[in-house]
């Protein structure tokens, strides 16, 4: 795990965007993964101006997001589609139609789940995953439990993540108790991951996940099994290291 401490969250935010645009450079038609909340603007919003300053091409790129509130629609003020799209997607000179978000409207979420997994594999896999990470250590949508769930799949929100979450609603009563997300194994299949961490009160868990033990408890600990990660840390966030 190579951790990278920038001074702030816009150097932050630059650095991670230049890992996607390298990777563009490298593979024109790289498979991306996505991450929604609000760690990872600042790498958006480097990665809009790495594309129109003509330094980044997505054209040929498709994209996976890693979960989606259960029960929203793609038009929603707060689902992940949406999102993706005003914050990334209508930004960078990418094709909407190779990018991909779970469907929170299913009416069969094992049947979606089972779908998104098989069409991350037929894709050829992810070359490059963005994260960030919840309070409690969850990433995607993957609460701490006693197993790493392996495949995507329907996940149950727990308090401190609706809690967190509830900012971007008018009450906590109004986010969704279920997401559709990515499992543990779908996000360290990917060949490259790439986290972006900010602020002070994420400090402990950024230490848990680099020092402390390897558990579903803390399920980002689990990265420190995978060959290629980076994490890109604000000062605030590496506070405890
Ligand atoms: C949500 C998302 C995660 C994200 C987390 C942290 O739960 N499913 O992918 O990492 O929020 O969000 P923020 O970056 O806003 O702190």
């Amino acid at each position: 795990m190579e951790i990278i401490v920038c001074k702030d969250y816009q150097t932050l935010g630059a650095k991670a965007a230049t890992m996607f645009a390298s990777q563009v450079l490298k593979k024109p038609d790289s498979v991306l993964g996505f991450a929604t909340g609000s760690s990872p603007l600042s790498t958006y919003a480097h990665m809009a101006k790495l594309c129109d300053e003509g330094v980044a091409d997505f054209s040929r790129a498709s994209t996976y997001n890693l979960d989606e509130y259960y029960g929203m629609g793609p038009t929603q003020e707060q689902s992940y589609r949406k999102f993706m799209n005003d914050n990334l997607f209508t930004r960078i000179n990418i094709k909407l139609e190779n990018t991909h978000v779970l469907n929170g409207l299913t009416d069969d979420p094992e049947r979606e789940c089972a779908e998104y997994e098989a069409a991350i594999n037929a894709a050829g896999g992810i070359d490059m995953q963005l994260l960030g990470i919840g309070h409690d250590g969850h990433i995607g949508f993957n609460e701490p439990c006693d197993e790493f769930p392996n495949n995507t799949h329907l996940v149950t929100l727990v308090p401190m993540t609706l809690q967190a979450n509830a900012r971007f609603f008018n009450s906590v009563d109004e986010v969704p108790r279920q997401a559709l997300s990515m499992g543990i194994g779908t996000i360290m299949r990917a060949r490259e991951i790439v986290m972006v961490v900010n602020g002070a009160d994420k400090a402990e868990t950024v230490r848990k996940m680099v020092y402390g033990p390897v558990t579903p408890q803390l399920p980002a600990s689990i990265l420190q099994f995978h060959p290629r990660v980076t994490v890109f840390l604000d000062e605030a966030a590496a506070s405890r290291l």
